[in-house]
């Protein structure tokens, strides 16, 4: 179920609208402003354990773990296979990573042409009739941690090596290494289980939820 919510929500950010109205982010910093600047090389994130450790999010989110790799022939294969006619304008030669985290949820990252920039292909397009547009953008900032925005929602996390966390006293300022402005700052590394800030209204009843990932879906589809 936990995972099926996580599904529900990350589709839930591919939509063009906020669910909740009054929740504008159009004044944090935009994945534009986040990336200006920076060059991205994928070779700085592979194979390197990374933990969330805080973000800027008003929904349920929770300190995973996020593992990079380079995408293999393979791999993008089966992608394309299982999901090329879904959605014919993909460009798989694109597909550079390979991401794996420890909330099951996994995906392609294939480049756009912002550095720093990609589309995100998660694997649980396998189960949509639409691939979702999901745009993230990465950067790597001093002393070596790891900033992800989730372009659309303006949603940002920021990440550091399992073996290089900010101490516990230091993770405001580890944070603002990342140049981030947003609202609902927090991190889940010392209270795990704070409830997010806005409950989701999809959170409360677990018998609800397929039910209402497939509205979503269907929703997604007839706006696609
Ligand atoms: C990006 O670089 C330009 C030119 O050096 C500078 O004017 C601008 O302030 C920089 N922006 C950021 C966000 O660093
Ligand atoms: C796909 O991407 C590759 C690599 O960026 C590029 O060389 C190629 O022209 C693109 N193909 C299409 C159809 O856009
Ligand atoms: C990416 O760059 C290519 C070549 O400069 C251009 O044809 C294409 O429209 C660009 N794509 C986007 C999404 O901007
Ligand atoms: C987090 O939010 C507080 C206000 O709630 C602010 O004082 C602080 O600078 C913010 N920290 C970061 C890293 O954005
Ligand atoms: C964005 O606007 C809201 C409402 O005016 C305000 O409470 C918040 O502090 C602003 N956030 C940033 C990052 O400027």
């Amino acid at each position: 179920m936990i995972f099926i919510y996580i599904v529900y929500l990350i589709v839930q950010q591919s939509q063009a609208t906020n669910v909740i109205e009054d929740l504008k982010t159009d004044n944090w910093t935009s994945c534009e402003e986040f990336l200006m600047n920076t060059t991205f090389d994928i070779q700085s994130v592979i194979d390197v354990d990374w933990k969330i450790f805080y973000f800027w999010n008003y929904e349920v989110e929770r300190s995973y773990n996020i593992r990079f790799s380079l995408a293999t022939p393979i791999l993008v294969d089966r992608f394309k296979v299982a999901l090329r006619d879904m959605d014919t304008s993909v460009n798989w030669t694109r597909a550079v990573l390979f991401m794996e985290t420890s909330i099951d949820f996994s995906a392609l990252y294939l480049t756009t042409n912002i550095s720093g920039q990609f589309r995100i292909i998660p694997s649980f397009a396998f189960q949509m009739e639409k691939i979702p547009l999901l745009i993230f953008g990465l950067k790597i900032v001093k002393p070596g941690y790891l900033g992800i925005i989730n372009c659309l929602h303006r949603f940002c996390y920021a990440l550091a090596p399992v073996d290089k966390m900010p101490e516990e006293n230091k993770i405001n300022l580890a944070a603002e290494m990342l140049g981030f402005k947003g609202d609902f700052n927090r991190s889940y590394l010392t209270n795990e289980y704070d409830p997010p800030i806005i409950p989701s209204p999809y959170s409360e009843d677990d018998e609800d939820e397929d039910e209402q990932l497939e509205i979503e879906n269907e929703e997604y589809a007839l706006k696609n």
